[in-house]
C-alpha cells in the first residue's frame, strides 16, 4: 500500500529542477501590469494627503490606486472588521500601504512608489506592549481563564516564586515572498492566482472589496513555497490590492512584495510579555498558578483572537494546574498586523510554563525532567485541564520515559556537571521538555472539509480537495490515501491546484489539520467510487459487492480479477458514475466561545526533546550540540515526510528562540527587514546530531489512517534548547530566569550578569 510508505513529495522532483512553477514564474497574459505599495513612513498619524504628482510623471507608470478606488467596502473583509485596506485617514504603523503604483514592470512600479508625496501629521505612538497594556490599547477584550481558587492556593502554598518574562516575534521569512496575480475575465468574473494558505478567504475578501458576489471570483493556487501561518490571512491584502489595480486599470495585475516590503508590511508571531506567580511544595509539585499573558497584536485584530486563545489552551502544556488563572490581554501597538505563525499561539503558551517549571527547579535545586514529571497530566486523575477538557489519550509519561532512556539523559547530566565544574568559560546545558498540542481549529465549524476524485475512462485519476501545499507534503499523503482507496498504484493519481471553483468554502490549510481534514474528505470520495465499481463488479460476477476487492490496479472478485483500467472502461459503457465529492467533519468538538471552555480538540499531539547546548560566557554566544526527539505522529501517513516536518519545526523553533530577533527603533521602523540583519538558521547552525524517532502507536481517535496532525507540534520542542541554555546559564553562575526569548548572545550575556 502506498499509505505507510516514505513517499517522496509530488513535487520534488520538479522543485529541484526549478521546473515547479510558484505565481511568479507564471506566463504573463498580454497586457499585464505590475502593482508596488505605497508604504507609511510613520507609526502613527493622520493622513493629510497623497499627491502622486512625481510617480506619475515617471516612464513607464500607468497609474496610482488609492482607496478612493474601492468600489465595495473600504474595510477589508476580516472578522473583525478593523482593518482597511489602504489607509484611511489615519496611518497606524510603519510600512501600513496607502495604495499602489501600476506600471509596465515592477521595477518602475517600485521606484516610482518612493516618489509619492504624503502629507502625514505625527500622532503618539504605542509601540511597547506593557505600555499598550497599561494604556488599556487592545484591539480585542481581554478574556480569562480560571479554574479553582489560584489566590488562597498561593497563599497555602509552601514556597512561590514570580517573575516576568518577554518572547520576542519572529518573521515567517518563506521563500516565496507574499504575491497575487490578478486577472479580470469576461462578464464580471475574476480569476485570482494568489500564494494562500485560504483561498476561500481570498475569494470572499476580494469579493467583497469589489463589491461582488463571491460566485464571480474565482482563486487559484497549486502551491506555496512556504506559508508558515504567514499566508493564512495576510496572502489577501496581496489578491485585494492586485484585483483594485487590475479593476481601475482593465488590465491583469501582479503584486509581488520584493523581500524589504514582505517585512515591512506583514504581520509576524505575535511577541508575548508575561508577569507570572506561582506556588509550589517542596517536590515542585505546582499548587497555583497566576499569569497574565500580553500579547503584541499590532495595530488590528487580524488572527489575534483565536491567537491568544489558543496560547491560553497551551498554557498547561504537558501539566495539571489544579488552581489557576490565565489573563490574556490582546494589546493594539502601532507595528504590522502580528498573525498566524506555526503554532499560532501554543508556542508562546508552552514557553511560558517551561519557563516557570524551569524556574522552580532551579529555585529548589532539584531536576527540571523530574519536576515536569511530577507535574504530568496523570491518567484516570488530575485529567481535566484549565478548560475543562479531558485528557483521554496522555502517553506523556511513557513517551517522556522511552525518550529519556534512549538519549541517556541521566548520565549525560551527571557527565555535564562534571564538564561545567572543569570548564571555566564554556558551559553546557541539558533540558528534555514535552509538548502536548491540541489539534482542531478552535473555531469549530472551520473544521470541515471537501475533496473531488475523479476517475477518467482511462483510469488514471485526478485528486483535488479543499486544502493548500505550502511543502509541508499535503497533496503526497492525501494523494496515497486515495491510490489506496482505489486500490492503484501512487503513479496513477495527480493533483490539481488548489481551487474555489472545484472546491467551495474551504477552511483555510492551518492549524496543522490540512490532511486530517482533506485527507478524509478525499478518502470517502474516493470510496464512494470503489463501492460504485464493487458494486458493478459484483453485478457482472454474481457475488456480494463486499466480496470484491480493489489492488494493486486490480480488481478481485471470487470468479475474476480484471484490471482497474479495464474495469472502469466497463463501468463507463455501463453509466457508472467514476467520480465523487465528498466531505467530512471532525466529530466530538464543542466548545463555549465565552468562557472558553468545553472540547475544543479532537485528539493531542504528543513528543518530547531532549537537547545540549554549550554557552561561551564571554562572548553570549551558544551551539546546539545534540537533539534527540520522540515524537508522536500516530500511525504516519509518510515517515519521510513527517520526519522533515518534525525536523523543520524543530530548527524553526530554535531559530526563534535563538537567533532570529526583530528590533522596532524608537519611530516604530522595524529596523530587521532584510537578510542581512534579520539572522535565520542557516545549514551551520544545525546541531551535529539531530536525531528523530517516531512514536510507535496509531491515533487512539478515528482518524484518516490513524495519524495525527504534524505541521506545528514539533516546533515547540525547540523550546528544550532554549531550556539547555538557561541551564547552562545558571551552571555560569548566572539568573537563567532573565534570560528573555531569544536566547541571543547579548541577552545570555545580560542574564550571565555581563552587561546590563
Ligand atoms: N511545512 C512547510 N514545508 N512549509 C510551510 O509553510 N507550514 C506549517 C506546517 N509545515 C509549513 C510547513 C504550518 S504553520 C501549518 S499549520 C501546517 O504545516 C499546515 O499544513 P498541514 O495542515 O497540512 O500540516
Ligand atoms: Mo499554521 S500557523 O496554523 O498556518
Amino acid at each position: 500500500p502506498a499509505v505507510g510508505s516514505p513517499h517522496i513529495h509530488e513535487s520534488a522532483r520538479a522543485q529541484v529542477a526549478g521546473r515547479a512553477t510558484y505565481v511568479d514564474d507564471m506566463t504573463e497574459l498580454k497586457g499585464t501590469l505590475h502593482a508596488a505599495p505605497i508604504l507609511s513612513p510613520v507609526a502613527h498619524g493622520r493622513l493629510r494627503g497623497v499627491d502622486p504628482k512625481a510617480a506619475l510623471d515617471l516612464p513607464g507608470v500607468r497609474g496610482v490606486v488609492l482607496a478612493g478606488d474601492i468600489p465595495g467596502d473600504p474595510v477589508l473583509a476580516t472578522f473583525v472588521h478593523d482593518e482597511p485596506i489602504f489607509a484611511l485617514d489615519t496611518v497606524e504603523h510603519v510600512g501600513q500601504v496607502i495604495g499602489l503604483v501600476v506600471a509596465d514592470s515592477a521595477l518602475a512600479a517600485r521606484r516610482a512608489a518612493r516618489q509619492v508625496r504624503l502629507d502625514i501629521e505625527p500622532l503618539p505612538a504605542l509601540l511597547d506592549v506593557r505600555a499598550a497594556h497599561a494604556a488599556r490599547s487592545y484591539v480585542l477584550p481581554p478574556v480569562t481563564v480560571r479554574r479553582g481558587e489560584p489566590e488562597a492556593a498561593l497563599a497555602a502554598s509552601p514556597h512561590r516564586l514570580c517573575g516576568q518574562l518577554e518572547v520576542g516575534g519572529q518573521e515567517h521569512f518563506y521563500l516565496e515572498g507574499q504575491v497575487a496575480y490578478a486577472i479580470p475575465l469576461e462578464q464580471g468574473q475574476w480569476h485570482i492566482h494568489s500564494s494562500t494558505q485560504h483561498p476561500g478567504e481570498v475569494q470572499h475578501w476580494v469579493a467583497h472589496a469589489l463589491h461582488l458576489e463571491n460566485s464571480a471570483v474565482t482563486v487559484e493556487c497549486r502551491r506555496m513555497g512556504g506559508g508558515f501561518g504567514g499566508k493564512e490571512t495576510q496572502a489577501g491584502h496581496m489578491a485585494v490590492w492586485a484585483a483594485l489595480a487590475a479593476r481601475k486599470l482593465g488590465r491583469p495585475v501582479k503584486l509581488r512584495l520584493d523581500r524589504d516590503d514582505d517585512f515591512m508590511i506583514t504581520g509576524k508571531r505575535h511577541p508575548f510579555a508575561y508577569d507570572w506567580e506561582v506556588g509550589f511544595d517542596d517536590i515542585g509539585r505546582i499548587t497555583a498558578l497566576k499569569m497574565a499573558m500580553l500579547a503584541n497584536c499590532g495595530f488590528s485584530a487580524d488572527l489575534s483572537g483565536p491567537v491568544a486563545d489558543r496560547a491560553i489552551f497551551h498554557s498547561d502544556n504537558a501539566y495539571f494546574l489544579s488552581d489557576v488563572e490565565i489573563a490574556s490581554y490582546r494589546c493594539k501597538t502601532n507595528v504590522q498586523s502580528h498573525t498566524a505563525f506555526r503554532g499560532f499561539g501554543g508556542p508562546q503558551g508552552v514557553v511560558a510554563i517551561e519557563a516557570i517549571i524551569g524556574d522552580i527547579a532551579r529555585h529548589l535545586g532539584l531536576d527540571p525532567l523530574a519536576v515536569r514529571q511530577r507535574n504530568f497530566y496523570g491518567v484516570g486523575e488530575r485529567d481535566v485541564t484549565h478548560y475543562q477538557m479531558k485528557v483521554e489519550d496522555n502517553i506523556l509519561e511513557p513517551l517522556v520515559n522511552t525518550l529519556a532512556r534512549s538519549c541517556g539523559y541521566a548520565e549525560r547530566r551527571q557527565r555535564i556537571a562534571q564538564w561545567n565544574a572543569d570548564s571555566p568559560v564554556v558551559k553546557r546545558g541539558l533540558a528534555l521538555t514535552p509538548v502536548k498540542f491540541g489539534i482542531s481549529f478552535t473555531a469549530t465549524f472551520f473544521n470541515q472539509a471537501g475533496a473531488l476524485v475523479h476517475v477518467f475512462t482511462d483510469g488514471s485519476v485526478q485528486l483535488n480537495h479543499g486544502g493548500t501545499e505550502m511543502g509541508q507534503g499535503l497533496h503526497t499523503k492525501i494523494m496515497q490515501v486515495v491510490a489506496d482507496e482505489l486500490g492503484v498504484p501512487f503513479e496513477r493519481v495527480r493533483v490539481t491546484a488548489t481551487e474555489t471553483g472545484k472546491v467551495p468554502n474551504a477552511s483555510a490549510t492551518a492549524a496543522s489539520a490540512g490532511t486530517d481534514l482533506n485527507g478524509r474528505a478525499a478518502q470517502y470520495a474516493a470510496r464512494n467510487i470503489r463501492d460504485n465499481l464493487a458494486a458493478f463488479v459484483a453485478g457482472l460476477d454474481g457475488c456480494g459487492a463486499g466480496a470484491v476487492r480493489l489492488r494493486r490496479g486490480e480488481v478481485i472478485s471470487p470468479k475474476a480479477t480484471r484490471s482497474f483500467d479495464e474495469v472502469v472502461k466497463l463501468a463507463y459503457a455501463n453509466r457508472i458514475q467514476l467520480w465523487s465529492d465528498g466531505f467530512y467533519r471532525t466529530p466530538k468538538i464543542h466548545y463555549d466561545k465565552v468562557t472558553l471552555t468545553g472540547r475544543p480538540f479532537y485528539y493531542f499531539s504528543y513528543g518530547a526533546a531532549c537537547s545540549e547546548v554549550a554557552i561561551d560566557t564571554l562572548t553570549g554566544e551558544s551551539r546546539v550540540l545534540a537533539v534527540d526527539i520522540l515524537h508522536d505522529v500516530g500511525t504516519s501517513i509518510n515517515p519521510a515526510i513527517d520526519v522533515g516536518q518534525i525536523e523543520g519545526g524543530f530548527i524553526q523553533g530554535m531559530g526563534w528562540l535563538t537567533c532570529e530577533q526583530l528590533v522596532w527603533n524608537e519611530q516604530g521602523v522595524l529596523t530587521t527587514h532584510a537578510p542581512s540583519t534579520y539572522k535565520i538558521p542557516a545549514t551551520g547552525d544545525l546541531p551535529t546530531r539531530l536525531a528523530v524517532a517516531l512514536w510507535p502507536e496509531a491515533n487512539r481517535e478515528d482518524n484518516v489512517g490513524g495519524s495525527k496532525a504534524v505541521g506545528e507540534p514539533p516546533f515547540m520542542l525547540a523550546i528544550s534548547v532554549w531550556e539547555a541554555i538557561r541551564e547552562a546559564v545558571a551552571a555560569a553562575g548566572g539568573d537563567a530566569s532573565r534570560l528573555v526569548a531569544p536566547a541571543t548572545p547579548e541577552h545570555v550575556l545580560r542574564a550571565l550578569g555581563g552587561v546590563g
